[in-house]
């Protein structure tokens, strides 16, 4: 692992921890309240992976609150070491999301909070993809990117990002198996693409009863 797989977040990781991960209790953080109502959906027990979970506050810990089995990946080892302090005994794996060995597994959902635009657009599309063999059918997928095609810098790291724009993230979808139902934007601006695995249909729509 090198500082680069986390696209810079290695060496701002104790800033970021101190701004967004250092409660007990999850607060008021940007898009709680949208991941909140994601999670309280699911069955409780139901198996749900954290894609850069960072130290897991607030997004294993709201994840955790509603009774799910949750599983967490991260590149940077200083997030991962947050990640086990406040979550003992919770599987955390440090690596890339392109190479975790969590995408060996299924899961009911898969959340991507902040991430999926820190990644060069190939792999993006192959993180769509894993995504995709991941779920289970009626699995649900949920991860923020801007709508728009669009590329910046990083606030905090002023590494490059960039976002496909929701034409390409689309097709992207569509092409795992995937599809996008639903969007939303949080009271930070985070644009939201709510994506399912369908459950395959059991052609009885023309069959005589
Ligand atoms: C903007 S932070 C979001 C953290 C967390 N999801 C949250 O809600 O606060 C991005 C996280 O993705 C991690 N990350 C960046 N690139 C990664 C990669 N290629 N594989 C795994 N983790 C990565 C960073 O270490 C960081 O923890």
């Amino acid at each position: 692992m090198s500082e680069g797989d986390a696209n810079g977040y290695e060496g701002v990781a104790s800033i970021y921890i101190a701004g967004r991960g250092t409660r007990p209790l999850v607060g008021d953080a940007i898009g709680v309240a949208t991941v909140r109502a994601w999670a309280q959906a699911f069955s409780p027990g139901a198996t749900v992976l954290d894609l850069g979970s960072g130290p897991g506050e607030p997004s294993t810990r709201i994840l955790q609150e509603a009774g799910l089995a949750t599983y967490a990946v991260d590149a940077s080892s200083a997030m991962v070491a947050a990640f086990r302090d406040r979550f003992p005994g919770v599987p955390i794996e440090q690596n890339t999301v392109e190479a975790s060995e969590f995408f060996h597994r299924t899961f009911d959902g898969v959340l991507a909070w902040g991430l999926l635009f820190l990644l060069k657009p190939l792999a993006q599309a192959l993180v769509i993809e894993k995504v995709g063999g991941a779920l289970n059918p009626g699995g649900r997928f949920l991860f923020t990117a801007p709508k728009e095609p669009l590329e910046w810098l990083d606030a905090m790291t002023g590494y490059q990002s960039q976002s496909l724009g929701a034409q390409t993230y689309e097709r992207l979808l569509r092409d795992a198996g995937l599809t996008w139902v639903a969007e939303a934007q949080d009271e930070g601006g985070n644009h939201y693409y709510f994506v399912e695995r369908r459950q395959p249909s059991h052609g009885l729509e023309g069959r005589q009863q």
